[in-house]
C-alpha cells in the first residue's frame, strides 16, 4: 500500500515493533499516527519521537484486552483523523514459564492478549477498508512460535495469532485490502523484558547471548523491515536466517534444535518457587 498520506493506527505502539514501524510509516509519509497501549509515560515519550518526524501523532491508554476497549479505540480513531488505513497488531505480553508452572488463567491471558485482540481490532477495522476497496493490516509475531520451546502460554497464543493471520489472508483475497505477517528476530531495545519480568532470562541463547547480536535488530530495524513489506504489498517479513529456521523447525531433529536453540528448561524454577502453577 502506498504508506504515504495514510492514516496509522498502531495497537501495541508504545515500544519495540510497534514504535518502531510507526516511526517507518512517519519517514514514509504518512499522515496521521495513533499509538495505544496500556501505559501512559511510554506513550508520551513514544509520541514525541512520531511528533518529532513531522507527523500528527495522538495516542490512547487503554487496557485493548478489557471489555469495550476496542470499541472507544474505533470511536477515538474515527473521530481524531476519520477512520484507519493501515492497522498494526503488536499488543502482547506474557511470560514464559514451562507447562508445570502454567496455570489456565495464565495461558488463557496471553492467548486473550495477543490472538483474540488481534482478532478483534481485524473485524472492527477491517470492515471499512474493505466498503473502501483499500488498506493494509500488519500483525507482529514471534518466529518461536514456528520452534519447539517450553514456553507453553507463549507458544499457545503465538500459534493462535498466526492462525489468525493465515485466515485473515484468505478472507482478504480479492478485496483490496493487504495483509503483512511479520515474525523478526530478537529485539535488542524491546520494551518487552521490562514489561514481562524474567523473560529475558529464558530466552533460548541465540535470542539472548550478545554472541548472537549479529541476528538481531533494534525496535526501529524491525519497524523499517515491517513497513518496507507493507509499502510492496508483501505478507511475509522476517531476516533471511530466522525464516530459514521457521521453514525447517518441523523437519530438524529434536538435538539439532537444542543445540541452536539451547536447553532454557533447564533453567525454569520449580513450579513451587515460579508460584503459578494450577
Ligand atoms: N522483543 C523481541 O525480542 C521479539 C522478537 C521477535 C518477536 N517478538 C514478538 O513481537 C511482538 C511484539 O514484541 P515487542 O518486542 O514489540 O514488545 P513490546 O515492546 O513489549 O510491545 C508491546 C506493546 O503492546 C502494548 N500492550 C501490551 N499489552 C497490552 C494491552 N493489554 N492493551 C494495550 N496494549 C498493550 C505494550 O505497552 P503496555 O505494556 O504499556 O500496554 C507495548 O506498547 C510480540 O508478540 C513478541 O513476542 C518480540
Amino acid at each position: 500500500m502506498l504508506v504515504q498520506g495514510a492514516r496509522v493506527l498502531v495497537a501495541g505502539g508504545s515500544s519495540g515493533v510497534g514504535l518502531g514501524t510507526a516511526k517507518a510509516c512517519a519517514r514514509q509519509g504518512c499522515k496521521h499516527v495513533v499509538l495505544v497501549a496500556r501505559g501512559s509515560e511510554r506513550l508520551d515519550k513514544a509520541r514525541a519521537q512520531v511528533a518529532a518526524l513531522g507527523v500528527r501523532c495522538d495516542v490512547l491508554a487503554t487496557d485493548l484486552t478489557q471489555a469495550g476497549a476496542i470499541e472507544a479505540l474505533e470511536e477515538f480513531t474515527d473521530k481524531i483523523m476519520g477512520g484507519v488505513d493501515l492497522l498494526v497488531c503488536n499488543v502482547a505480553n506474557g511470560e514464559f514459564r514451562d507447562f508445570n508452572a502454567t496455570s489456565d488463567d495464565d495461558l488463557q491471558a496471553a492467548w486473550t492478549c495477543t490472538a483474540l485482540v488481534a482478532y478483534r481490532l481485524a473485524k472492527t477495522f477491517v470492515p471499512p477498508m474493505r466498503e473502501r476497496g483499500r488498506g493494509h493490516v500488519a500483525i507482529v509475531n514471534s518466529p518461536v512460535r514456528a520452534t519447539p520451546y517450553f514456553a507453553v502460554g507463549y507458544k499457545v497464543s503465538r500459534t493462535a495469532l498466526f492462525g489468525v493471520a493465515e485466515a485473515l489472508r484468505s478472507n482478504l483475497e480479492g478485496s483490496g485490502v493487504g495483509l503483512t505477517y511479520a515474525e523478526p528476530p530478537r529485539i535488542s531495545d524491546s520494551g518487552y523484558f521490562d514489561t514481562n519480568a524474567g523473560v529475558l532470562d529464558q530466552l533460548p541463547p541465540m535470542f539472548r547471548s550478545p554472541r548472537f547480536a549479529f541476528l538481531w535488530q533494534t525496535s526501529d530495524e524491525a519497524g523499517r523491515m515491517v513497513a518496507r513489506a507493507i509499502a510492496n504489498n508483501r505478507y511475509w517479513a522476517t531476516t533471511f536466517l530466522v525464516g530459514l529456521l521457521v521453514l525447517l523447525a518441523p523437519f530438524l531433529p529434536m538435538p539439532l534444535l537444542r543445540f541452536m536453540l539451547g536447553d532454557p528448561v533447564r533453567k525454569i524454577a520449580t513450579p513451587a518457587s515460579a508460584g503459578g502453577s494450577s
